[in-house]
């Protein structure tokens, strides 16, 4: 989940240096500092690679570009003509800075802290290509994918590809693990969710462990509630991203008994912090503290949340009385 951000002042003061977002992304030296912060401020067992979901379709061709405070906007793929005009692989020339800025962090950070490579999963990368933004509904893409689902299957597969070989590039370059984060999975219908989610994702690890045969692979199906059984039947992965509303006797019944579980704090309960946010990780551990876990966030920190919330959660995680 995402532990840089708006709501840490070191990020913030980066930011502004860097000018656009993406430029920080591929600023290998920012980039580093950027994913080593939180590590630093909290202590936290493993670092999140600072970049975006978003970078791979720039690297496919497509423009991306972020306004402040609005979110992603790319040139939007309103017909199966205009996918014509993508690359047909990455260009790992304009991702080589992602790569450069992997082996800095490897470089600074201490050995027993883990680092996280990811990607964006086809099925919520390809939201964004066709809606050419964040939508509340993904409306687009789901239209698109009834309309057209030959040039859609077409467009996932390539996605399917690149995010194969971006990921065994982060591997190359030392990522620990990789998370695949399926940020829209939750609004398909079930058939669909298999089609457009649970198939490529599969496909996405197959393909990365035939490279890197030691692999490790968390996926977040977000949304996925109790089709989530169904994806750990189909798709490999090491360990699940579990999503805030989930039911913690479901998950862990019928998930951790499958698969180490990671998560899965709702971020407004961090946001609120006080006994709110005692009473949700007290929740959590009791639930999931038993078996194979990592305590994480749902989804990433929120832009307006006190660093001091932060503290508070990991001091009540380890079991020691916040630093004041
Ligand atoms: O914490 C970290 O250092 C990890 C870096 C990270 C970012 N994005 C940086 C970022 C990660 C893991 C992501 C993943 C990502 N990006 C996802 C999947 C996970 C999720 O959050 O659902 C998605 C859907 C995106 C696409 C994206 N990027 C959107 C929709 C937005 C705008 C909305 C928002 O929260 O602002 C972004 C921007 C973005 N990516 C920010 C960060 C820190 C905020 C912009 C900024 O602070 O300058």
């Amino acid at each position: 989940m995402r532990q840089a951000g708006r709501y840490l002042p070191e990020y913030r003061a980066i930011r502004e240096k860097a000018g656009s977002f993406l430029s920080l992304c591929f600023d290998p030296k920012l980039a580093a500092e950027v994913t080593l912060q939180p590590v630093r401020r909290f202590g936290f067992d493993a670092a999140i690679l600072f970049s975006d979901i978003l970078v791979v379709p720039f690297a496919l061709g497509q423009q991306v570009s972020f306004e402040s405070g609005e979110g992603p906007r790319l040139d939007a793929i309103a017909e199966p003509v205009v996918l014509r005009r993508l690359r047909h692989h990455v260009d790992h020339g304009t991702l080589g800075p992602i790569y450069e800025t992997i082996e800095r962090v490897k470089e600074k950070l201490p050995r027993e802290v883990a680092l996280l490579g990811f990607c964006g999963a086809p099925w919520t990368v390809a939201t964004y290509m066709i809606a050419g933004r964040g939508t509340p509904d993904q409306f687009p893409a789901r239209l698109f994918a009834y309309r057209y689902p030959e040039a859609f299957a077409e467009l996932v597969e390539l996605l399917v590809q690149a995010s194969a070989e971006y990921l065994v590039r982060q591997f190359d370059a030392g990522v620990d693990a990789v998370q695949i984060f399926d940020t829209w999975a939750g609004i398909l219908p079930a058939g669909e969710f298999r089609r457009w989610c649970i198939e490529p994702v599969a496909r996405i690890v197959a393909a990365v462990r035939e490279r890197v045969p030691r692999a490790r692979v968390i996926g977040f199906p977000r949304g996925a509630g109790t089709e989530l059984s169904d994806y750990l039947a189909s798709v490999p992965v090491d360990a699940v991203s579990l999503d805030w509303m989930i039911e913690l006797a479901f998950a862990r019944d019928h998930i951790q008994s499958q698969r180490p579980v990671q998560g899965n704090l709702d971020p407004l309960a961090l946001l609120v912090g006080g006994e709110a946010l005692d009473r949700a990780v007290d929740a959590i551990l009791e639930a999931f503290g038993h078996a194979p876990f990592i305590f994480n966030l749902g989804h990433g920190v929120l832009p307006d949340t006190p660093i001091e919330h932060v503290g508070q959660l990991i001091a009540r995680v380890r079991g020691k009385p916040a630093a004041h």
